[in-house]
């Protein structure tokens, strides 16, 4: 009795698995189809599979192809490319994202993944998944997955060398899949590829991060500090805790920071880039109200990484103060020029930052499911 792939085993196109390991699939005397290793491998649109001999270019048509019980049918595993998906990395892996990721950067002049998602990369968390396609052991995109409870966040890049061959489309899909919930994906820098391919799977533009920068050549004002407001620099091993109040309090209606745990602050802490004497905290009466922590780039690039001032204090100077103390550091630092990240629709920081001479420069776009 002649049967179809498909139908010795319909849960196979679902089955998440590592296909790296699988050579062969028979279909024995019995009629049972045998998957070596228990493993499954995965259709794409462009592998050729080769049954009796004959190699079959498309995956559809491979499925429903009829197979005769006792004979040995194989996949050519010079053209499968593999998807797996995976809470944590190994070395390799993470050396191999990185490689594909500064290869991405050198051709697209911005980088794919942002920095929550680089340092994900090397620790794992309950609500992070990779998914890797490889083919013949090399790279071919990555994907990371970030699940929420109301929506999930994914990003997601491409090898330049292995672009137009539906390599994000496959990534895309898989996040889809993959996410319990609605998915939302970044597309860095608004790319005409990331736009093309959002779009193509029906995804609309629903958030807009800014990145605004300006010289640091021209002359800053002093700060002038609220009454009562001390400004020192952050103490590794004694601040933690309250800074992690002041920053869930002044971004409480934001989407990522609100959710830096103490966890997340070493991480950052952990960074070679991170320098306390450029991590400002204003304190009165003895409790912290408002923090301006300022990165160091490349290339005497300075940032704004995150200022922040809780509630019960905004509205009385301490945002300029903050941002002039921080801009003077990096200025100091020999920075010729400073850049930040903020949201399109977030009126009274950009009009701060207008105000202190920033323009934007270039924007990041978040797609959402429909
Ligand atoms: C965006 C990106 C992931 C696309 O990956 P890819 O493997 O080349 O995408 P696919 O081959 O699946 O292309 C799917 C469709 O997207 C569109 N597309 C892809 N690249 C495009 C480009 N440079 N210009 C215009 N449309 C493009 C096309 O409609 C394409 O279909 P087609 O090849 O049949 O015409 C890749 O360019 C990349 O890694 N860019 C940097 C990271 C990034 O922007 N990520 C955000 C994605 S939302």
């Amino acid at each position: 009795m002649l049967r179809s792939l498909r139908s010795l085993c319909p849960m196979a196109r679902s089955a998440r698995c590592d296909v790296r390991r699988v050579a062969a699939v028979f279909v024995g005397s019995d009629e049972t189809i045998v998957l070596r290793n228990q493993l499954f491998l995965e259709m794409f649109r462009w592998p050729l599979l080769q049954i009796g001999g004959a190699n079959i270019a498309d995956a559809d048509r491979a499925w429903s192809q009829e197979l005769k019980p006792g004979s040995h049918y194989r996949w050519n595993m010079s053209r499968l490319s593999t998807v797996s998906v995976e809470t944590e990395l190994n070395k390799t892996e993470i050396n191999g994202v990185m490689r594909l990721v500064n290869e991405a950067e050198a051709v697209d002049h911005i980088r794919a993944l942002n920095e929550a998602a680089v340092l994900r990369l090397r620790r794992p968390h309950p609500t992070t998944q990779h998914i890797l396609v490889s083919e013949n052991g090399d790279l071919m995109g990555y994907a990371q997955l970030e699940s929420g409870t109301e929506w999930s966040a994914g990003q997601l890049v491409v090898s330049p060398n292995h672009r137009r061959q539906g390599v994000g489309t496959q990534l895309l899909r898989r996040l889809i899949t993959e996410a319990g919930s609605p998915l939302r994906v970044w597309a860095m820098g608004d790319s005409p590829a990331g736009r093309a391919l959002a779009t193509g799977v029906g995804m609309i533009r629903q958030r807009e991060l800014l990145i605004m920068e300006r010289g640091l050549g021209d002359d800053l004002p002093d700060p002038i500090i609220p009454p009562g407001v001390q400004i020192r620099t952050f103490l590794p091993g004694q601040d933690e805790p309250e800074w992690l109040r002041v920053n869930a309090a002044a971004f409480a209606n934001h989407p990522e920071q609100a959710l830096i745990d103490l966890d997340d602050l070493k991480d950052r802490m952990a960074e070679p880039w991170f320098n306390p004497a450029g991590f400002f905290v204003a304190m009165k009466d003895g409790i912290m109200i408002g923090f301006h922590w300022t990165k160091q780039h490349q290339d005497q690039l300075g940032e704004v990484y995150v200022l922040g001032i809780a509630p019960t204090a905004a509205q009385h100077g301490l945002g300029k103060a903050l941002l002039l103390t921080g801009l003077r550091w990096l200025q100091q630092r020999g920075n010729s020029r400073v850049k930040l990240y903020v949201e399109s629709d977030h009126q009274a920081a950009i009009e701060l930052y207008l105000t202190y001479g920033f323009a934007t420069a270039s924007r990041d776009v978040m797609y959402a499911q429909g």
